[in-house]
C-alpha cells in the first residue's frame, strides 16, 4: 500500500495544501486539525457565533454525487467562518451542454475562488482537479468514488476523541459494504494514524476489501465474531449504486447476517460506541432502536462535521 500522500496535497515545507487523502498523512497533521476543530468550536460556541476568519474568502461546492450531510456542512463550515459560498447547480449547468470538468472548472477559476470542495463519483477527480489548476485554489475530497472522504475520517476521529481517551486500548469495527466504501478507507487511515489497538473490517465475501488492500486490519465474514468485545462499531450503508449486480441476497438476510441489533450489540463491550456516516437504511445494516439509542453517536457525528470541515478551510484558506 502507498504510504505516502499524492505530491499535490503537500506543498514544499509539508503543509497541508490541498485535502485529497488521510493516507499516509501524518499523526502530528491529523491531530492538529482535530485541535483546531476543537479551538474553533470553543470560538463559535459551538457554532452559534459566526467567525471572520475567511472573509473575503470564496469557496465553491461542487457535487456531481448526491449529498445531505457532507454539502450542507461545508457550506455552513464556509459561512460560519464568514467566506461566500456558491453550491455550483451541476444539473443547471453547462456540464449538461457537453463542457468538460476542466474547462467547468477554469471557468470558475476565471471569477476568482479560493476552495472548491469536490464530490464525485470517480476515484482521483478531485485529485485530477488540483493537478490542473490554473490558481492557487485548494481542492478539498469530499467523497471520490470509493476510494477517500478525508473529512469523515477526522470527523469520525473527532467525535470519538470527545468519548475515548486512549486510542491505543481501541478495538473498533466497521462493518457493512467496505469494498465500496470510501469511508471504511478514510476511517482505517485516520483511526490507524491515531494508534488504536485493533482495526476489524466485517463484511459478506461479496463486499470485502480484496485481500492485501488493508495489511493493518483483521477481515472478518461473520459479524457475531467480529463485534465480540468491540469497543466502536461503525456501520455502513450498502452503497447499491457502485454495485455492479445485486451482491447481497435480500436486505431481510442481510440485516439477519449484518445488521447491527440490540441483541447483536450485547455481544459487543459493555458501552459499545455505535457509530454510522450516514444516509442510514433502518432495518438493513441497523436496527431503529440502535440508531437512535443511547449508544450511539451518530447525530454528534453530523454535529463534528462542520467543526472539522471549519477547521480544513481555516488551515488551507487562512493564508496569504
Ligand atoms: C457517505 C458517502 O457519501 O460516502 N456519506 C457521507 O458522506 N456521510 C456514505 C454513504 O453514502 O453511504
Amino acid at each position: 500500500m502507498n504510504q505516502s500522500p499524492p505530491a499535490t496535497q503537500l506543498d514544499a515545507d509539508g503543509r497541508l495544501r490541498h485535502l485529497l487523502t488521510l493516507e499516509g498523512l501524518p499523526r502530528t497533521t491529523i491531530c492538529a486539525l482535530l485541535d483546531r476543530a476543537e479551538a474553533l468550536r470553543a470560538q463559535s460556541r459551538g457554532g452559534t457565533r459566526r467567525l471572520d476568519l475567511l472573509a473575503g474568502r470564496t469557496v465553491i461546492n461542487l457535487f456531481f454525487e448526491p449529498s445531505t450531510r457532507t454539502r450542507t456542512s461545508f457550506d455552513l463550515a464556509a459561512q460560519r467562518l464568514g467566506a461566500q459560498v456558491i453550491n455550483f447547480d451541476i444539473a443547471s449547468s453547462s456540464t449538461v451542454k457537453g463542457e468538460t470538468l476542466l474547462d467547468t472548472v477554469h471557468t470558475l477559476e476565471a471569477m476568482h475562488c479560493d476552495a472548491f470542495v469536490v464530490r464525485h463519483k470517480e476515484s482521483g477527480t478531485p485529485e485530477f482537479i488540483a493537478q490542473h489548476l490554473h490558481s492557487a485554489a485548494a481542492v478539498l475530497n469530499a467523497g471520490d468514488g470509493n476510494r477517500a472522504h478525508p473529512t469523515q475520517g477526522l470527523l469520525d476521529a473527532l467525535t470519538l476523541r470527545r468519548h475515548v481517551k486512549d486510542f491505543s486500548a481501541l478495538r473498533i469495527v466497521i462493518c457493512g459494504d467496505i469494498r465500496h466504501s470510501r469511508v471504511a478507507r478514510s476511517d482505517v487511515h485516520a483511526f490507524s494514524a491515531l494508534g488504536v489497538r485493533e482495526l476489524r473490517l466485517c463484511a459478506p465475501a461479496e463486499l470485502a476489501p480484496d485481500p492485501g488492500e488493508f495489511p493493518q486490519c483483521s477481515i472478518f465474514h461473520d459479524f457475531d465474531a467480529a463485534i465480540a468485545s468491540a469497543d466502536v462499531a461503525i456501520m455502513l450503508r450498502l452503497q447499491k449504486e457502485r454495485m455492479q449486480a445485486a451482491a447481497i441476497p435480500s436486505e431481510a438476510e442481510y440485516f439477519q447476517r449484518y445488521g447491527l441489533s440490540t441483541q447483536r450489540l450485547r455481544n459487543a463491550a459493555p458501552d459499545c460506541l455505535v457509530m454510522h456516516p450516514g444516509p442510514i437504511n433502518r432495518g438493513v445494516e441497523i436496527a431503529s432502536d440502535v440508531a437512535d439509542g443511547p449508544q450511539s453517536l451518530i447525530l454528534q457525528q453530523v454535529a463534528d462535521g462542520v467543526l472539522v470541515r471549519m477547521a480544513v478551510l481555516a488551515e488551507l484558506l487562512e493564508r496569504d
